[in-house]
C-alpha cells in the first residue's frame, strides 16, 4: 500500500504568510501541519508519494530534516495541475488502491480500518466524509444505502448540497481511477473527475470525532485548537518563567520570561516574547519577536515578524519580516 498526498496550492488564503511559507510547513500546535497528516498514515505503508508544486524545493528540505515512519518520494509539478493533474503525475509505481490525502485537513482517522472497509465493500473508492455546518467550501455528497455515494457536487450553493456530508479528503481509491484523469492539462479531480467514477460504487467512511480544514486564518486557528484538545500538542503548559494557563507548544530557543499566555498558542523557533507581552490563540513562527506589553490574540505571525512594544494585534495575519507598529509599519 502507498500513499499519495496533495501539496501544490498556492495557500492563496492564508497570503501573506504563504508568500514565503508553504501552508503546509505553518506549524499548528507546535508540529507542520503536514506532519499533523503524515501521523494518519498509517507505520506499515511502504512509500509516500508528495504530489508537490509551489515552493516544492522548500517542502522538500523540510522533510529531508524531519524523519518519517516510511520512505517520502516528491513528484513536483512545473505547472500547477490540480488535484487532479497533481495525481496524474505522480501516478507512476502507485499501489492498487491507494491512500489519497489533501495535506490541509486536521482530524483523527483510522484508515487500516477504513482500508479494511473499502476491501470488505468492494468498488472504485472509499472516500472520508465529515459532516459540517457550512459546506459551501468543500465538496459535498448524497448519501444512498449502504453508504453509497449517490451524488457528489463540489463546491455547490448551499440550495444546491445534498446533504452536510462532505469529503474529508482522505480516501482509498483503486488504481484504476488513474487511467480516468486526463493528462497534460489542469485537472479538478473532485469536479471533473469524481462524478463519472460514481457508477462503479463509491463508499463513504463517516468520521465521527473531528475535522477541519485549516486553509483560511479562522479555520487553521480553529485546527489548532482541535489539535490541542485532543493532546496532539505536547505537554502544553507555558514557557520557562512565563504566566498563564496555556496550553502553549514551544520550540527551542523560544524565550518569554515574565510574559503571559491564554490558551492555545504555538511558539516556533527562537521566538522571543518580552515581560508584561500576552498571546493567545496564535501562532507565532520561527524567530518573532513581540515586545513587551504588547497583545497578540486570534492571529498568525509569519517567520521574523516584529510586534513592537505595546501594539495590539487581533485577528490578523503578517507575513515574514513584517513590522507592526513602531517609527516604520509596512502593515500586512
Ligand atoms: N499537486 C497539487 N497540484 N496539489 C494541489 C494543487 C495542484 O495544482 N492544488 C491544490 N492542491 C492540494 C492542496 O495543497 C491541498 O492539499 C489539496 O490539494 C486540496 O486543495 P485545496 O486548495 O485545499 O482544496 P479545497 O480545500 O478547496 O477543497 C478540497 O478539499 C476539501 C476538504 O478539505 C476538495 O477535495 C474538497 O472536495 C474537499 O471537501
Ligand atoms: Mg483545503
Amino acid at each position: 500500500m502507498k500513499a499519495l498526498v496533495l501539496i501544490g496550492g498556492f495557500g492563496t488564503r492564508l497570503r501573506p504568510i504563504t508568500y514565503t511559507v508553504p501552508k503546509q510547513l505553518i506549524p499548528l500546535a507546535g508540529r507542520s501541519m503536514l506532519y499533523h497528516v503524515f501521523d494518519l498514515i498509517p507505520k506499515d505503508v511502504e512509500e509516500v508519494v508528495l504530489a508537490t508544486g509551489y515552493k516544492a524545493e522548500v517542502v522538500d528540505a523540510f522533510v529531508r530534516q524531519h524523519p518519517t515512519p516510511w520512505p517520502v518520494r516528491t513528484v513536483p509539478e512545473a505547472e500547477p495541475l490540480g488535484t487532479g493533474g497533481g495525481m496524474k503525475n505522480a501516478s507512476a509505481g502507485l499501489s492498487d488502491p491507494f491512500y489519497l490525502l489533501n495535506s490541509d485537513v486536521v482530524t483523527t482517522v483510522d484508515l487500516s480500518a477504513m482500508l479494511a472497509l473499502h476491501q470488505h465493500r468492494g468498488g472504485i473508492g472509499t472516500m472520508a466524509l465529515a459532516e459540517v455546518e457550512d459546506t459551501r467550501p468543500y465538496g459535498v455528497a448524497a448519501l444512498g444505502p449502504d453508504d453509497r455515494i449517490d451524488a457528489f457536487v463540489e463546491k455547490p450553493e448551499p440550495k444546491d448540497a445534498p446533504s452536510h456530508w462532505i469529503n474529508a479528503g482522505l480516501a482509498v481509491w483503486a488504481g484504476s481511477v488513474l487511467d480516468r484523469i486526463p493528462s497534460g492539462r489542469p485537472v479538478s479531480f473532485e469536479r471533473e473527475v469524481v462524478p463519472g467514477l460514481l457508477p462503479e460504487r463509491l463508499y463513504a467512511f463517516r468520521l465521527r470525532k473531528y475535522w477541519d480544514d485549516a486553509g483560511t486564518p479562522e479555520r487553521l486557528l480553529r485546527s489548532q485548537q482541535l489539535l490541542f484538545d485532543d493532546g496532539r500538542g505536547g505537554r502544553g503548559g507555558v514557557p520557562a518563567g512565563a504566566f498563564g494557563s496555556g496550553p502553549v507548544a514551544v520550540a527551542r530557543g523560544v524565550r518569554a520570561e515574565g510574559a503571559s499566555f491564554g490558551k492555545y498558542v504555538t511558539l516556533g523557533e527562537d521566538v522571543t516574547v518580552e515581560p508584561g507581552a500576552h498571546i493567545e490563540n496564535s501562532i507565532l513562527m520561527a524567530g518573532t519577536h513581540v515586545e513587551k506589553e504588547a497583545v497578540v490574540l486570534g492571529s498568525l505571525l509569519g517567520p521574523k515578524v516584529l510586534v513592537r512594544a505595546g501594539q495590539r494585534v487581533v485577528g490578523q495575519v503578517f507575513g515574514e519580516g513584517a513590522e507592526v507598529g513602531g517609527p516604520t509599519t509596512p502593515g500586512r
